[in-house]
């Protein structure tokens, strides 16, 4: 594809059923009212020249360059700021009007360096543009006065510079940052003149607030603001679009190519999850793809202390289906199993699990989203009878109150987060329920109406109170709950029981009962209340019962079914919701079903002609536990990192020394890698050809840019590896997986790499009945029937704090850094994160002698490890936070085996922790 150029029609479009007609150059066009009219005449095929606007902004009404005449009315109004009016005609091209715009144009042109033949932005430059457009010939002001030629270029940030001299004031940048993306980090300082654009009195852009969103730099018309790749690769010209890899908000983007070099990712305007904004993740953050530090060549050795030798592929894998096939000879069929990653497309996942099955003949198949999401899977489908979140993004900009529960958006949804703070700016209310103090809290223009600092593991006890309050105030939906669900007389009882009030669960969870009562009043009171949550839910010993708590509330008070509302998980990988879909659990085949289930295990079985057990096969921790004690003796590991991202990792270590046969499949020799026998070389995200589905069920496109390094297709190996083992696997095109995937997946049905082609994206169900996917669920009914209540007691986590582990530590993530890090350690995103760090309360700090940026030893009952300290008063005292990105910090050294009880999710989010300097 050459250079994707997306039209620009200047001023958002304006929603709303009313039309108006009007003429533009004596064209008619009927537009919706509240159009521009330089919208209308770009619908109308008329580019009217224009600087300061873009439709992805609000229109400022400053360039002037946009001026039309308009019959009947005096003057010559810009464009961009006058609505359309039934039967108005306007005229684009009049001696007038051409005459102002050429004067503009040579304002701007008599302070701007006359270098567009040098210019990086040569050839993609508006203001280059419009001095053509405006037949600009000559600049009369000459080139001699007062002009901002010599300002001085910020080249701080990474990844973009900043070069004023080329600046024409158009504050397309300030706007972008404030409107798109929520930071205002920007402003323009001084006037007329002498205004600038500025990050801060006298800041840089890497000193300022700013977040490196991009967002600035797509705004720019000039090569003010210019990727760093750009000015040392030159302008691309040819773009693939694909879609990020990093997490579960799933941007779409435009991958810009010169020749076959990779120069930068634009967001895509069409993308359904992004609509052309981005974080300095996906944006920035691709350089890990081309990392020396990659291996290319397959390896294998002996023993874990020998060193690798690289082999040939046919080696590789002859080693892999020999070893296995040993194994299962010598201690039976259960004895090997794989680990599929939430990073890999759904065809890479699917054959996984059908090698598992097919040709392992066993169900020991697990994946890395047990350790995150698998308690939404559930809690989910038992309430709602669908294991996935109930809206797409868009759905936000309808919510009157939105709750964010065990979440930090702008640093791990930040796309997401964008959304949701501009509907905050617009007036709906917030509640957020974490223990630590988030930026949503109190941000640019943005203030919580609640924020309730409940103490690590006592979700259960919030929701249920906050529920409690609904009941026992009458702020129940009776109707929707009549109509719609069922359970409800029990769960009511349950629930307006005194031990679940405010007032009766302060003291567990230390939330004041007046302000937990409010928050409930709130979210019960509102038209449209919307759930947002993450790993703050789930990743708890009752975090499935938390996911069926919030289910609880939604359906009390009616909060499902359209817009503006529901209960939707943050997932934190960019395919975790793909990777559950695919059938990767040792419970499910795809589609969420129970291998238990004769009719569903017998379509299967036709298809892939191989008996499928009936009984579920190990969890991950199962894995380890019986590789420990010795039955578990072979591992297939596809892209995850399970000895740096797991839990109680003294444990996974032990059970991966003990095992006689670990394969890892990755991009780098990871953590895990350290205790393979086999290392297969993965492709990059770049170099792949599938799907992945973000957390809105949206399965978006994933178009490789380049051929895989390793001369493989990821799928191409588990097929090679399933074929050698005496089961042949083998497809031309990952579309024929797809094929496959949607043959088989009642919710997949209509799904096809043609449609997607065609429509963009689309979120599953795509069926018969919804030939163009659901963006919203459970409309008319829920997928189960009805909406079911399910009584969720409290029980408290035995983590507890003791006087020898007497803080709790929980912890997350930081915006730049992705999960372990393995990526984005691996580019210049460590400017804005080296290294770990603990968070702790100043009155901690205190009373244990530690001053900002010692060095502190971090110790539970399991494990310790040492890292740099931070005081803040983010955190409440007695809970102490960090983040997991980085491998020598280990911080999941330290995390327990408690996990949840009907996932086996690990409860990362409670460990007893003490805090001391190290010595
Ligand atoms: S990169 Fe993003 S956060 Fe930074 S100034 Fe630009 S728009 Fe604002
Ligand atoms: S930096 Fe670019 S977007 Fe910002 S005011 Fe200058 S020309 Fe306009
Ligand atoms: S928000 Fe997530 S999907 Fe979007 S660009 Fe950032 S990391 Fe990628
Ligand atoms: S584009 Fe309308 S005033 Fe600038």
């Amino acid at each position: 594809m050459s250079l994707l150029k997306e039209p620009d029609y200047g001023t958002p479009p304006k929603p709303g059923p009313a039309v108006v007609d009007v003429e533009i150059d004596g064209l008619p066009v009927t537009v919706a009212e509240g159009t521009s009219v330089m919208r209308a005449a770009a619908l109308a095929g008329v580019d009217i020249p224009k600087l300061c606007a873009t439709d992805r902004l609000d229109a400022f009404g400053s360039c002037r360059l946009c001026v039309v005449e308009i019959d009947g009315r005096r003057g010559t109004p810009a464009s961009c700021t006058t609505p359309v009016a039934p039967g108005m005609s306007v005229r684009t091209q009049t001696p007038k009007v051409a005459k102002l715009r050429q004067g503009v144009m040579e304002l701007y042109i008599s302070d701007h360096p006359l270098d567009c033949l040098t210019c990086s932005a040569n050839g993609d430059c508006e203001l280059q543009d419009m001095a053509g457009a405006v037949g600009l010939r000559q600049v009369r002001y000459g080139y001699q006065g007062q002009n901002h030629l010599d300002a001085t270029a910020d080249r701080s940030n990474p990844y973009f510079d900043f070069e004023p001299s080329k600046c024409i004031a158009c504050s397309r940048c300030v706007r972008a940052c404030g409107e798109i993306q929520g930071t205002f980090a920007l402003t323009i300082e001084g006037r007329g003149f002498d205004s600038k654009v500025s990050a801060g009195a006298g800041e840089s852009f890497m000193d300022s607030e700013c977040v490196s969103c991009g967002a600035c730099v797509q705004a720019c018309p000039t090569a003010t603001l210019q990727e760093k790749t750009v000015l040392q690769l030159g302008m691309p010209t040819r773009s693939v679009v694909t879609t990020c890899a990093y997490c579960g908000v799933g941007c779409s983007f435009k991958a810009e190519l010169r020749g076959t070099e990779l120069v930068r990712m634009v967001p895509h305007k069409d993308g359904g999850a992004n609509e052309g904004h981005s974080c300095v993740k996906g944006r920035f953050a691709f350089g890990y793809a081309t990392h020396p530090d990659r291996r290319l060549k397959p390896m294998v050795r002996e023993r874990i202390t020998d060193e690798w030798r690289e082999v040939s592929w046919e080696e590789a894998i002859g080693t892999v289906a020999r070893r296995m096939r040993e194994i299962q000879a010598a201690h039976g069929p259960d004895a090997i199993g794989a680990i599929s990653s939430s990073r890999c497309t759904n065809e890479e996942v699917f054959v996984v699990q059908k090698m598992v099955r097919a040709a392992f003949g066993n169900n020991n198949v697990d994946t890395c989203a047990r350790v995150c999401h698998s308690p939404t899977g559930y809690g989910l489908k038992q309430t709602f009878g669908e294991s996935a979140g109930t809206q797409d993004f868009r759905s936000v900009a309808a919510a009157d109150v939105i709750v964010v529960i065990g979440a930090n958006p702008t640093d791990g949804h930040p796309v997401f987060a964008s959304r949701m703070k501009k509907r905050l700016r617009e007036g709906a209310r917030l509640i957020v329920i974490d223990p630590r103090r988030i930026d949503l809290v109190r941000s640019p223009h943005i203030e919580a109406a609640h924020h309730l600092q409940l103490r690590p593991g006592t979700n259960v006890a919030v929701v249920n109170a906050l529920a409690h309050v609904a009941v026992t105030e009458g702020l129940v939906d009776k109707g929707f709950v009549a109509d719609r669900c069922e359970g409800f007389a029990e769960w009511a009882a349950f629930i307006a029981r005194p031990e679940h009030s405010p007032e009766a669960v302060e003291g567990i969870t230390g939330v004041p009962a007046d302000e937990l009562r409010a928050a409930a009043r709130l979210y019960a009171g509102a038209p449209n209340g919307a759930i947002y949550y993450g790993l703050g839910v789930t990743e708890h010993s009752q975090g499935s019962t938390m996911v069926m708590g919030m289910a609880n509330l939604a359906m009390a008070c009616g909060n499902l079914g359209r817009d503006g509302v529901g209960v939707n998980p943050l997932r934190g990988q960019n395919n975790v919701q793909g990777s559950c879909d695919m059938g990767s659990f040792p419970h499910e085949l795809p589609g969420y079903r129970h291998v238990s289930d004769d009719a569903v295990r017998t379509v299967f079985e036709k298809l892939w002609d191989r008996p499928i057990l009936a009984d579920p096969g190990l969890r991950i921790p199962n894995m380890f536990d019986a590789a420990v004690a010795g039955s578990f003796r072979g591992l297939f590991v596809h892209g995850e990192d399970i000895a740096q991202s797991d839990p109680n990792l003294q444990h996974v270590t032990a059970a991966l020394t003990a095992m006689d046969l670990v394969v890892v499949q990755d991009l780098f020799l990871n953590e895990t890698a350290k205790f393979a026998h086999v290392f297969l070389p993965g492709a990059s995200f770049l170099e792949k050809d599938g799907t992945f589905t973000n957390a809105e069920r949206r399965i978006n496109r994933v178009r490789a840019v380049m051929k895989p390094k390793s001369g493989k297709h990821e799928w191409q190996i588990v097929c090679e590896i399933a074929t050698a083992m005496g089961y042949p696997m083998s497809y031309t095109h990952p579309s024929e997986i797809m094929d496959e995937i949607a043959s088989v997946t009642p919710t997949f049905t209509g799904v096809s790499f043609e449609l997607l082609d065609k429509l963009g994206s689309v979120q599953w169900p795509c069926n018969p009945q919804a030939p163009e996917g659901t963006p919203v669920m459970h409309v008319d009914e829920f997928t189960r029937g009805k909406g079911k209540f399910v009584v969720t007691a409290y029980v408290p986590t035995d983590e507890r704090s003791t006087r020898k582990f007497p803080l709790i530590l929980t912890t997350g993530r930081i915006l730049s850094q992705y999960n372990v890090g393995a990526q984005t350690r691996r580019t210049e995103n460590v400017a804005w994160h080296r290294e770990d760090i603990l968070e702790l309360h100043p009155h901690d700090a205190e009373v244990r002698g530690i001053t900002d940026g010692d060095t502190v030893r971090l110790a539970s009952r399991v494990g310790q490890t040492t890292l740099r300290a931070h005081i803040s008063d983010r955190m409440p005292t007695g809970v102490v936070y960090t983040t997991f990105h980085h491998p020598v910090t280990g911080a999941n050294v330290v995390t327990t085996e408690n996990s949840d009880w009907a996932t086996n999710c690990p409860e990362y989010k409670v460990t007893a922790v003490q805090v001391g300097l190290a010595i």
